[in-house]
């Protein structure tokens, strides 16, 4: 197959999510034809901020439908590795439509996407208080479980909606949890009857999502990849098991979407100034003093999905190296800048050592993760409000130098620089 000169661009979530994928997605939406999700499920929470011509700003909150749809002229697609809960999907459908947004128009979804029921969600909650004191926090959308039927070779796709065996097949799904989980509270018959109505509604929506993808690349379709959730959080490489359950990395985008690797021309790893993480997990620059207070206040650090608190720190660079490693990234997007422009001084991980040995990588073993001694570079800050800045070579030159230094430890250029939330507050270096 000639791949199309236009060809896959990717953006990647580098750290622990929440880094600002959805704001870069929205801009470099207005260059594409697709916008596309390939992992992950309504667990993903990305917001755009966009100001209109007589500055009034409108916020628009994305959870399974691709953040590019706020162009007119994108079409969304969803992929085979995404999980979907129907009512949420047109929960989110409508709820944009209501803001003025038409989208039920431009939306495409593969049949081979497995779908999220009710009882997934609750399992997901039961699942967290059996685990306790260890809980993974997760965002209790019933993504874990759902790709856990997927994995066990249970689950329901989207396609089997429309399959008479559905109804059986849906009660002996549940069967298998009451007798992993007890008797939970739980309408069957109910929930059949409910995804029966919506199965009429998605029959528009549904394409042969392999086909869907490759007839878009031979006819030179410009796509581009919303990453959900991030690198640290895959059910691989993340701080296992305190991840998603989806493969949330480069591999991801071509099993998620059932496209050759060499379709893919760019890989922007979207990386936040600093660093934050929303659930359980280790964190090893997590900041506990007013440091990690200031992060999260300035950085306006509340979850989109859950509402949660974030936990912040300092950049750490060993992540970025280790993220840069495996998804390969061709550029980076630096986002938050700004959050730090009232430091004296920044902090940056810039190694790990374990009983004083530097270590190489990133550990596999919690266990030992959490004995690492993080070992910082300190960085002058600019002290100087850059919100207002439109063109880098405004930037003060600590900030310049923050961003060459980021440069120079991971050998990837910063192609475009958030400095606030808005639409128009990114810097586009080149
Ligand atoms: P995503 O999940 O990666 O799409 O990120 P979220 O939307 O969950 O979280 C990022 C938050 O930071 C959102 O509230 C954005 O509006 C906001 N944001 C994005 N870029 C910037 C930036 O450069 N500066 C500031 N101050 N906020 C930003
Ligand atoms: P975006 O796309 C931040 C975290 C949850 C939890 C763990 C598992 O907005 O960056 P799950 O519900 O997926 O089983 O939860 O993963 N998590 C995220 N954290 N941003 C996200 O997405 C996340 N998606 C999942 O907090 O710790
Ligand atoms: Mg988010």
């Amino acid at each position: 197959m000639a791949p199309s000169p236009e060809g896959v661009s990717v953006v990647l979530g580098a750290q622990w999510g929440d880094e600002g994928k959805g704001k870069l997605v929205d801009i470099l939406a207005a260059e594409a034809d697709i916008c596309a999700r390939c992992a992950g499920g309504n667990n993903a929470g990305h917001t755009i901020v966009v100001k209109n011509a007589k500055g009034e700003k409108t916020t628009y909150a994305f959870n399974l439908l691709p953040s590019g749809l706020i162009n007119p002229t994108v079409t969304a697609f969803i992929g085979s590795g995404v999980v979907v809960h129907v009512p949420s999907l047109f929960n989110e459908l409508d709820t944009l439509e209501r803001k003025g947004l038409k989208v039920s128009d431009r939306l495409f979804i593969s049949d081979r996407a497995h779908l999220v029921m009710g009882f997934h969600q609750i399992v997901d909650g039961l699942k967290e208080i059996e685990l306790g004191g260890s809980s993974i926090g997760t965002t209790k959308k019933g993504i874990g479980p759902a790709y856990s039927s997927k994995a066990s070779r249970s689950g329901l796709r989207v396609h089997h909606l429309y399959d008479p065996s559905f109804p059986a097949k849906f009660r002996k799904l549940v069967e298998g949890r009451f007798k992993r989980y007890g008797h939970f509270e739980f309408d069957t018959e109910g929930e059949i009857e409910m995804y029966l109505a919506f199965a009429e509604r998605l029959r528009p929506y549904i394409v042969d999502g392999p086909t869907y993808m490759h007839k878009a690349l031979q006819s030179g379709k410009r796509i581009l990849v919303e990453g959900a959730n991030a690198l640290m959080l895959d059910i691989d490489y993340g701080t296992y098991p305190f991840v998603t359950s989806s493969a949330t990395s480069i591999g991801g985008v071509v099993t998620g979407l059932g496209i050759p690797p060499f379709a893919i021309k760019k890989v922007v790893g979207v990386i936040k100034a600093y660093t934050t993480r929303v659930g359980g997990g280790p964190f090893p620059t997590e900041q506990f003093d007013t440091i990690g207070e200031t992060l999260q206040e300035v950085g306006a650090e509340y979850g989109t999905v859950t509402g949660r608190r974030r936990r912040c720190g300092w950049l750490d660079l060993v992540v970025m190296k280790y993220s840069t490693m495996i998804n390969g990234y061709t550029s980076l997007n630096l986002t938050k800048l700004d959050v730090l422009d009232g430091f004296e001084e920044i902090k940056v991980a810039t190694g790990y050592k374990i009983d004083g040995v530097e270590i190489d990588g990133f550990p596999a073993d919690l266990d030992r993760l959490v004995r690492v001694e993080v070992q910082y570079t300190t960085l002058p800050g600019w002290k100087t409000d850059i919100s207002g800045f439109t063109q880098y070579d405004q930037l003060p030159e600590n900030a310049k130098k923050y961003i060459k230094f980021i440069e120079d430890y991971l050998n990837v250029k910063v192609q475009y620089v958030g400095v606030g939330p808005g639409r128009e507050q990114n810097l586009i270096l080149f």
